[in-house]
C-alpha cells in the first residue's frame, strides 16, 4: 500500500510552544522514516513569506489582513501543501486557518460570516473542503505564554497586543476546539517538553499506524 499523506498543523498563543513541538515532531517523523514538508503560515512560499513580513510589522485594516492572510494561504495551497500531499508527503503546518478564526476572528472582531465565506473561498467546502487531517491547539494560560514569549526575541505586531486580546484569541481557539472534536486536539501545553512529548508520540502513533 502507498503511503498517505496526512495534513498536520499545530495552533496556539503566541509562545505556547507551537514551534518547538512541530520541530520535535518533525524529528520523530523522520525516524520513523515518513517523508515531510515543514511549513508555516503567515508564510510558506516566496510570496507568502512577503505577506507574512507585512502582516507582522505594517498596521493595517482588519479585514485587509484577513485578506492577506486568506491570500497567502491560497498560495500556499497551491504552490506547498496541496503538491506535498499528492507526492504522499505528511505537511506539518506551524498555524493554519484556524489562527484566522482565532486572530482575526476572537482576537480582532471579524464577523464569523465573512471568516467561513474566505474559509469556503479558499478551501472548498463539502467532501472537498481542504482541511488539516490533525490539528494540535497548544493550550497554556496567558501568564505562562507571556513569560515563554518574554524569554525570546522582539515582540511582532500580534504579540505586543493588550492581554485581553491574547485572552479572546485563546477563547476563540478553544472554541474552534469544541466545534470540530474529530479534527482539532487541545494539548495542555502547561507541562514539561518531555510530558507533552509523551502525549504526542501517542497521537502521531496511531495516525500513522490507522488504517485509511
Ligand atoms: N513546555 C514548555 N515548557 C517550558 N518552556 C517551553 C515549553 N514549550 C516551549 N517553551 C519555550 O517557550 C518559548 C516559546 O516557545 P515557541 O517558540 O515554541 O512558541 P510558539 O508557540 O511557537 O510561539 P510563537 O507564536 O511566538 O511562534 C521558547 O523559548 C521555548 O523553548
Ligand atoms: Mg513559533
Amino acid at each position: 500500500m502507498a503511503a498517505l499523506g496526512r495534513f498536520l498543523s499545530v495552533e496556539g498563543i503566541d509562545g505556547a510552544g507551537k514551534s518547538t513541538q512541530l520541530a520535535w515532531i518533525a524529528e520523530w517523523l523522520a525516524k520513523q522514516g515518513v517523508a515531510f514538508v515543514q511549513t508555516r503560515e503567515p508564510g510558506g512560499t516566496s510570496l507568502g513569506e512577503k505577506l507574512r513580513e507585512l502582516l507582522l510589522t505594517e498596521p493595517m485594516h482588519l479585514e485587509t489582513e484577513t485578506l492577506l492572510m486568506f491570500a497567502g494561504r491560497r498560495e500556499h495551497l497551491a504552490q506547498v501543501i496541496l503538491p506535498a500531499l499528492a507526492r504522499g508527503e505528511w505537511v506539518l503546518c506551524d498555524r493554519f486557518s484556524d489562527a484566522s478564526y482565532a486572530y482575526q476572528g476572537g482576537g480582532r472582531g471579524l464577523s464569523r460570516e465573512k471568516f467561513f465565506a474566505l474559509e469556503k473561498w479558499v478551501q472548498g467546502s463539502g467532501l472537498h473542503k481542504i482541511q488539516p487531517d490533525l490539528t494540535l491547539i497548544f493550550d497554556v494560560p496567558l501568564a505562562i505564554s507571556q513569560e515563554r514569549m518574554s524569554a525570546g526575541r522582539a515582540l511582532d505586531r500580534f504579540e505586543r497586543e493588550a492581554a485581553d486580546f491574547h485572552a479572546r484569541v485563546r477563547a476563540a481557539y478553544l472554541e474552534r476546539a469544541a466545534s470540530e472534536p474529530e479534527r482539532i486536539r487541545v494539548i495542555d501545553a502547561n507541562r514539561t517538553l518531555e510530558q507533552i512529548q509523551t502525549e504526542l508520540a501517542q497521537i502521531l502513533s496511531a495516525i500513522l499506524y490507522q488504517e485509511r
